[in-house]
């Protein structure tokens, strides 16, 4: 029986992705498999990646540069939102994945296919964000995903490749599971499976060792306009050669690590270890600068937000209702999130040493505390009197 007739797949050019398209047509019945390699700024060679799909016998084998989109269209929104899974994970990962699933529908639309696929197995937060995200912006397509189901171990998944002429790795393959795109490098598995292991140096890739970092440190000025980063040290540029750049900048002083024990979706806990030095400084900045023009409760309310913002993302929800309501209301606050911030650069650190903002709020007449203070200070005693009311009425109470 047929699963689908035509599909198309998110293609990686990985063993799991290549023996998908096989798998595909002999066990399930697929007419036509068309592969999608998303160019997120992941930094492999495209060109052999999409030779490899044909050669895995894909009748069309697309690749697309989503970089501009990735940045624009998730980063931004993200930034904007201060978005951190638990506190601290930046959800470079995360925010491709509704990108690349709106690629596969665009895709599958143009190509008139009854399904899309992907190669996610069913112990991930992946596959709960490609489901979702395909199914909110097309719900009629199938959605098949093999690798949650063929049940093979990795010898088995190389040997059933090689019968189809897939190619099994050359070098022996890392002990890592490794994701990484413009935003950021996901690693787990391997040694990191015990939590209580250091990463060794070498799943880094975007940061240096403390060890190697300069031995002065480096400023940098980072421009935003209603709470979008525009420019470096003055200097405006595109979206993708900020983040490119950034990285570079942040990255070579050690700064964007991160090592954590995360709940997923699926109930699991796992370990990863993170790097994104770019989407973590600019979180990191941007959220000084609404510090400085933002007031008091609107920061406040804005934070709880944030962080049901961040769970969504993780969670596969980026195409939903909370999502537009959220995102109306975080756009509101950033009319006035335009200005610099100053960021000190240091074996591992990047510490806001200063911002300014033309819609600063901050006052200086009041915040003084020299001779040209213009805060009334007796102003101050009615304002504590009936403050602490409640507070004096209860005790009262309390000592009878
Ligand atoms: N845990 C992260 C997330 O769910 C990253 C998962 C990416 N995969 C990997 N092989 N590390 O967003």
């Amino acid at each position: 029986m047929s699963r689908a007739n035509k599909v198309v797949l998110a293609y990686s050019g990985g063993v799991d992705t290549s023996v998908c398209i096989p798998y595909l047509m002999q066990e399930w019945g697929v007419k036509e498999v068309i592969t999608l390699a998303a160019d997120l700024g992941q930094g492999d060679e495209l060109g052999p990646i999409k030779q490899k799909a044909l050669d895995s016998g894909a009748s069309i084998s697309l690749v697309e540069d989503g970089r501009d989109a990735f940045v624009t269209e998730y980063a931004f929104p993200a930034i904007k939102a201060n978005a951190l899974y638990e506190n601290r994970y930046p959800l470079s990962t995360a925010l491709a994945r509704p990108l690349i699933a709106k690629m596969l529908v665009e895709a599958a639309e143009k190509y008139g296919a009854d399904a899309v696929a992907h190669g996610c197995t069913g112990k991930g937060n992946d596959q709960v964000r490609f489901d979702v995200g395909i199914a909110a912006l097309n719900p009629d397509l199938k959605i098949l995903a093999p690798a949650r189901e063929w049940g093979m171990s990795r010898e088995e998944t190389i040997a059933y490749g090689e019968k189809f002429g897939i190619p099994s790795p050359v070098k022996k393959s890392s002990p890592y599971s490794i994701d990484k795109n413009l935003l950021g490098r996901s690693i787990e598995a391997g040694p990191l499976e015990d939590p209580m292991n250091e990463p060794l140096e070498e799943v880094f890739a975007m940061t240096k060792a403390i060890a190697e970092t300069p031995d002065e440190p480096e400023y940098v000025e980072i421009g935003f306009e209603k709470g979008i980063p525009v420019s470096i040290n003055g200097e405006n540029l595109a979206p993708v050669e900020l983040i490119s750049q950034l990285n570079d900048l942040t990255g070579k002083h050690g700064y964007g690590r991160l090592d954590m024990i995360e709940n997923r979706v699926v109930g699991i806990k796992s370990r990863e270890i993170y790097e994104a030095p770019a989407l973590l400084v600019l979180i990191h900045a941007h959220r000084d600068l609404e510090s400085l023009t933002l007031t008091a409760d609107v920061t406040q309310y804005k934070r709880g937000l944030e962080d049901t913002y961040g769970h969504l993302i993780y969670r596969g929800l980026w195409y939903s209702p909370l999502k537009e309501a959220l995102d109306a209301f975080i756009d509101k606050t950033q009319e006035q999130v335009t200005g610099t911030v100053r960021v000190k650069l240091f074996k591992g650190n990047a510490t806001i040493v200063g911002r300014k903002s033309d819609n600063s709020i901050y006052a200086p007449d009041l915040a003084t505390y020299g001779a040209d203070d213009k805060f009334d200070h007796k102003a101050a005693e009615g304002f504590i009197y009936i403050w602490g009311l409640p507070t004096r009425v209860w005790s009262q109470k309390m000592r009878g």
